[in-house]
């Protein structure tokens, strides 16, 4: 993770640099630092904590510079402290780094040996070491990377600066996203569009080995052979506009309350209202012809995934194999050619999902991606790229990414159950309908917001926390305990209401609330079954279903939350909102950091 900028500029930067972090923060936020060339010297400034600390330094010690390159991190070797903040300098270079450097151990003895002196525990400082001794042996700038870059192993976007060559920044990527953005006498550096977009609009996306000078002028492009290279030059189309956070007290919040528009505007490019069908991208291969699906995400898109395993299964019967992303390559899985392999990500650069993406397409996997950044690495490797519309997504605990992805997802098990025979026109007319509701009744789930709020000091105290749920609404409930952990800290676990018996059920007891998730329908009494055993052993429960299931089970719930009655299709859309609803209230019943929750960072680009 970390997020990375670099500016060669005609004015001052500190500030643009500042700004850029502020809109990379999203990737980690446990220290953060600044430098640039000055009166042939590298300056810094460093700080531990949140980046209000590094902005409270640059205000007691202004940076000046009109070239410079800052770093927000997520920390991997060496804990959150100011030594260990980036940029790493020597006296000659000064540089930032996203990603990992595994061989960095070696490489750090070998530069002891030399008599090399390491001021950090990171792994980043290796590189800053191997470009600086090389330099001071008269390389430049271009020639001591060059040489540095195959030494390298592991992930890295980087960006360097020279102390001699103040007009010029060295970048480089493998593995971590890197874009170059164009400006008018003006060239920068950054992890994402998003970044520079009140710089630029202007972006090219450099390819995996590709490392690039820049000047003001513009930039030269090579690839892992060192060959000059083109990229194209696209128009990012991002807001320069600060994302903000309307009148909610946190994007958490925002976010969660933009979901019936997110998801209306994602449903408008899957469904065909006049039509009353489900609509998917072109695609250059048959999706008829599709026998097997693997699935792999991480985190809340892995959960997205296993609801999604439901769907493809019952609609369309084809057999589903689904993994997180940091176990599906090293299991060695069995993948038949030809195969449909299906990454959910709402970043599109999740280090262990990427990986797991190559390594299916390595093993001739048709590659399908449900995706929130258009521009990210795994929409670009895509075969079939099926966007989510859910606009920027700023807090760590992902919720409007989470209802988009489903969205799509049901779309696309619709539209392989009718490509394979398995959905009448008046089936999939139903789908279409049941899914065009979804947004109004997320709106009406939203409703219950007063009274999930008046409910979070019910669960606040506790130490932990169930969640079960059976069927689909199993994934739910493992969604609902990694939101509640996430942001409020309180462990807790989703379980299949099922297989409770077989161990949680020793955990029961007054002080550990269990929410059920359980909608009426063919599986409701099961799980009121369930229910029934927690209260029999004195466990308070909050029980989450519609009008129905809450008479005919409400009694003796420590609290219920009302739910519209909807199609089962679209259940988890409109559950997903209580139990959002419901780890916020307690988060910030707790006073915690809600959008940006200790240790976590909104997308890990480390495996
Ligand atoms: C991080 C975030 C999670 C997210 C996961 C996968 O752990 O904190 O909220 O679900 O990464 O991210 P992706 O961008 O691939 O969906």
């Amino acid at each position: 993770m970390c997020g990375i900028i670099g500016i060669v500029g005609k004015e001052e930067v500190a500030d643009r640099l500042l700004d850029g972090l502020r809109r990379l923060e999203y990737r980690g936020y446990d220290s953060a630092g600044v430098a640039s060339v000055h009166d042939g010297a590298i300056e810094r400034r460093r700080a531990e904590g949140k980046l209000a600390n590094l902005a409270k330094e640059l205000v007691a010690e202004p940076l000046p510079g009109t070239t410079g390159i800052a770093h927000t991190r997520w920390a991997t070797h060496g804990a959150p402290t100011t030594s260990n903040a980036h940029p790493h300098a020597t006296q000659e270079v000064a540089l930032v780094h996203n990603g990992i450097i595994e061989n960095f151990k070696p490489l750090r003895e070998e530069l002891i040996a030399r008599g090399r002196h390491f001021d950090s525990q990171t792994d980043t400082e290796v590189v800053a070491h191997l470009v600086s001794e090389l330099v001071e042996q008269g390389a430049s700038p271009q020639e001591a990377v060059q040489q540095v870059l195959p030494r390298l192993h592991g992930a890295f976007a980087l960006a360097i600066l020279f102390r001699r060559h103040p007009d010029l920044l060295i970048g480089a990527r493998l593995g971590s996203p890197l874009v170059v953005g164009y400006g008018e006498g003006e060239t920068y550096l950054g992890s994402d569009a998003l970044a520079l977009a009140p710089l630029t609009q202007r972006i090219a996306y450099l390819d995996e080995g590709d490392w690039v000078v820049i000047t003001r002028e513009g930039a030269q492009i090579f690839d892992r052979d060192n060959v000059p290279v083109e990229r194209p030059v696209t128009l990012s189309g991002v807001s320069g506009a600060m994302i903000d956070k309307g009148n909610h007290r946190h994007f958490m919040a925002k976010e969660i309350y933009e979901q019936p528009v997110v998801v209306a505007q994602t449903l408008r490019s899957y469904l065909r209202r006049m039509e009353n069908q489900v609509a998917l991208p072109d695609m250059d291969f048959d999706l008829a012809g599709v026998r097997r699906i693997t699935i792999v995400a991480c985190g809340t898109s892995y959960y997205a995934g296993l609801i999604a395993k439901y769907w493809f299964e019952t609609f369309a019967r084809v057999p589903v194999d689904i993994d997180v992303a940091s176990e599906f390559r090293y299991r060695d899985p069995v993948l038949e050619p030809g195969g449909l392999a299906l990454f959910i990500s709402q970043s599109g650069e999740t280090a262990d999902t990427l990986a797991a993406l190559r390594h299916a397409r390595a093993e001739r996997q048709i590659i399908a991606v449900v995706v929130n950044v258009p521009t990210s690495s795994m929409a670009r490797e895509a075969d079939l790229l099926l966007p989510t519309h859910a606009g920027p997504e700023i807090g760590v605990a992902s919720t409007k990414a989470f209802t988009c992805q489903l969205a799509v997802l049901a779309a696309l098990a619709a539209n392989l159950a009718r490509v394979k025979g398995r959905l009448s026109p008046e089936e999939e007319a139903e789908i279409v309908y049941h899914l065009s509701e979804a947004p109004a009744a997320m709106n009406d789930a939203l409703s219950h917001d007063e009274e999930i709020e008046a409910m979070a000091h019910l669960i606040a105290p506790a130490r932990d926390v169930l969640y079960l749920g059976r069927g689909q609404d199993y994934p739910m409930a493992l969604e609902g305990a990694l939101k509640l952990k996430e942001i409020s800290y309180i462990h807790a676990e989703g379980y299949a209401a099922g297989e409770m018996k077989h161990g949680p059920i020793a955990l029961i007891d007054d002080a550990v609330p269990v929410i059920v998730i359980a909608p009426s329908g063919p599986l409701f009494e099961k799980t009121v079954s369930n229910m029934q055993e927690v209260q029999a052993r004195g466990g308070k429960v909050v029980l989450i279903s519609d009008a129905e299931g809450i008479a005919a089970a409400g009694d003796g719930c420590m609290a219920t939350i009302e739910m519209p009655r909807v199609h089962p299709l679209i259940v988890p859309l409109v559950y997903a909102v209580p139990v959002q609803l419901l780890a916020y209230h307690v988060a910030v019943a707790k006073g915690t950091d809600v959008d940006q929750p200790r240790n976590l960072a909104k997308s890990v680009t480390v495996e």
